[in-house]
């Protein structure tokens, strides 16, 4: 997820840019007769909506909010349940929370996404929405989960936080379940430094977007905004003007990371690919991001050997096991005993995902690595498999 090993002079200038054009205007509405037609959020969400092939894009500020933003949209409400997976980033859960809905947690399979199976059986009256996460670069099953939430008649948010530019059998994530949800954090694929998009092909669901992040605004075309009135109670999640003129540049790298990211993956799994572990099951290969790769050892003490082996020569893992605690259910008593969900139970749920998640390592794969860097990085992990087995 490396928008920041390709972010420099381009981003400076487009700020620079900005500033020239009218006149450092950083706010993304109003001000129209200082700004001379300068709205770089509004470019922003137009480019961005082209670039995933869909009708809409509504600027946020953050991943976290596009969530809250994505859910409000589709009509979640308080009492209602939503359905996400264990292994995901805490923001998923935390923003079912912050629209008053109650968070159900499936388990993964090995394809480290939504398991479709936990996913059906864990259907209430209750629920309302699922919010599938393609993590670490990876599509969901999202044939399946989309045949449960039609046969269930579910509203899907596709977390597509890890997922910018991603395809799943030739659709892009994020344009696959009524709406998708992105970040664009320092830490993503690309990056406004803090910064999200909700993303929807349809219109009803992106006015109640546009007016929920910004205290119900109307955004009538023949009032001003002091005196047009509000669609919904909403509340401030705007991105600004800054964050929009860099996010212009780093969209407009985004095939370049992906194609580099993808190459360098394919090095890595020529010499990689001779480990006697398994990888994680990828749906369609094609539409990875190619910025990780899972393997899976025998057991959690095997896996803690090799990561410490790892880094006696010098190298990372990302997310797994580094910061398994922000992103597996199992690590977030916190929440389950402050808002009184699997309060008793949180300790024991989600073995099948605890059994997958604490043997797995997941390697970076970056986007400006040299034949050298890949050649060195691939040589090490396999003289530390070498010792370890
Ligand atoms: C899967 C997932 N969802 C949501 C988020 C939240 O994004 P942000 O950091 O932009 O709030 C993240 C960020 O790491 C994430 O990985």
């Amino acid at each position: 997820m490396p928008g920041f090993e390709v972010f420099g002079k381009e981003e400076q200038q487009a700020i620079n840019d900005l500033f020239e054009a009218n006149g450092g205007i950083l706010f993304a509405h109003g001000f129209d007769a200082m700004r001379k037609g300068v709205y770089r959020v509004r470019e922003f969400e137009a480019a961005f909506a082209k670039r995933m092939g869909t009708g809409y894009a509504q600027a946020v500020s953050s991943g976290s909010t596009a969530l809250k933003v994505g859910l409000k949209a589709l009509g979640v409400h308080k009492g209602d349940e939503v359905i996400t997976q264990s292994f995901t980033f805490v923001a998923t859960v935390e923003a079912i929370l912050e629209v008053g809905a109650t968070p159900v947690i499936v388990d993964i399979d090995e394809t480290l996404n939504m398991c479709p199976v936990s996913l059906e059986k864990t259907i209430t009256e209750k629920t309302r929405a699922v919010i599938p996460v393609h993590m670490m670069g990876s599509p969901a099953a999202m044939d399946e989960i989309m045949a449960v939430a039609k046969k269930y008649n579910l509203s899907v948010l596709e977390d597509t936080a890890q997922g910018c530019g991603g395809t799943y059998k030739g659709k892009t994530l994020g344009t696959i379940g009524h709406a998708g949800a992105f970040s664009l954090d320092a830490g993503k694929t690309i990056q406004t430094g803090e910064g999200g998009m909700v993303i929807t092909s349809r219109e009803d669901i992106y006015t109640r977007a546009r007016a929920y992040h910004d205290h119900g605004h109307e955004y009538s075309k023949s009032m001003g905004r002091g005196e047009e009135g509000a669609l919904l109670t909403g509340f401030n999640y705007r991105m600004t003007e800054l964050q929009g003129a860099i996010g212009l540049v780093q969209l407009s790298k985004l095939d370049m990371i992906l194609d580099n990211q993808r190459k360098n993956k394919a090095k890595m799994m020529q010499g990689l690919g001779q480990l006697p572990f398994g990888f994680r099951k990828e749906l369609d290969p094609a539409g990875e991001l190619g910025d990780t790769i899972v393997f899976f050892l025998d057991s959690k003490e095997q896996a803690g050997e090799f990561v410490s082996k790892m880094k006696a020569a010098g190298l990372g893992t990302k997310n797994l096991p580094d910061a398994i605690r922000w992103h597996f259910a199992r690590h977030w008593g916190h929440m389950f005993m402050e808002h009184g969900f699997y309060a008793d139970t949180w300790q024991q749920e989600w073995q099948k995902s605890a059994d997958l998640l604490e043997r797995a390592v997941a390697l970076p794969v970056m986007v400006n690595m040299t034949d050298e860097r890949i050649e060195e990085v691939t040589r090490k992990i396999l003289e530390v498999a070498e010792k370890v087995k």
